[in-house]
């Protein structure tokens, strides 16, 4: 996929080691709700490959459903404005449910989310998170289970978008300013990457 590689810096996570976590935090599930239904409910759009791999590593009886939510207005800084655009049709009353996010940032998405689905009684609610940037929380949010902490920097790939590209790179990279900038018709003034929390 040269076309999409040429815009990354580094790659911070490979296929193999995305996948011996993914691994990790099936195994991890599978004994936490052994003999449980789980009800996952996957954040779309950036979760849905981690998710469709971590199911197949989740040894439960598990039933899928999807949130279409939007906190970016494009670009790589959240608004901060949380918007549902597809709720869940199911509902969630006495489940053990379990919300399946791609990385937690400001922790403002997954707080909203956490906030409303409350109010319809679950009887668990936890969150698994493939990555988490700590230095960006404006929020605080427990994750339940956690793939990896990043640094402070745009990351794409593995479902992972930037302007809604490069969600089929295999691994998880840090985009390189350059095409930020170019995208945006711009640049900064100190030529530092274009970060999503400073
Ligand atoms: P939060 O509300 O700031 O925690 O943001 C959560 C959402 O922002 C995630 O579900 C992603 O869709 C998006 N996001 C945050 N950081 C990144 C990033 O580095 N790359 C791609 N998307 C990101």
């Amino acid at each position: 996929m040269a076309r999409l590689d040429d815009h990354i810096e580094k790659i911070l996570f490979q296929p193999d080691e995305l996948n011996v976590k993914v691994k990790e935090l099936g195994a991890q599930i599978s004994k936490d709700y052994k003999g449980k239904h789980i009800n996952i409910v996957v954040i779309l759009r950036g979760a849905f490959v981690f998710c469709a791999d971590l199911i197949r590593y989740i040894d439960a009886d598990i039933s899928v459903g999807f949130m279409v939510v939007s906190s970016y207005g494009g670009g790589t800084k959240t608004s901060g404005n949380v918007r549902i655009i597809k709720d869940l049709q199911k509902n969630i009353e006495g489940e053990d449910v379990i919300l399946v996010e791609d990385i937690v940032d400001t922790g403002l998405t997954i707080s909203h989310l956490k906030d409303l689905l409350s109010t319809r009684h679950p009887a668990s609610l936890k969150v698994c998170s493939l990555l988490s940037k700590p230095s960006c929380r404006r929020v605080d949010v427990i994750v339940d289970y956690l793939g990896f902490e990043v640094p402070d920097e745009f990351v794409v790939g593995y479902g992972l978008d930037y302007e809604q590209n490069y969600r089929q790179l295999p691994y998880i990279g840090v985009m390189k300013p350059s095409a930020i900038k170019v995208k945006h018709g711009g640049t900064k003034a100190d030529g530092s990457s274009t970060k999503d929390c400073s």
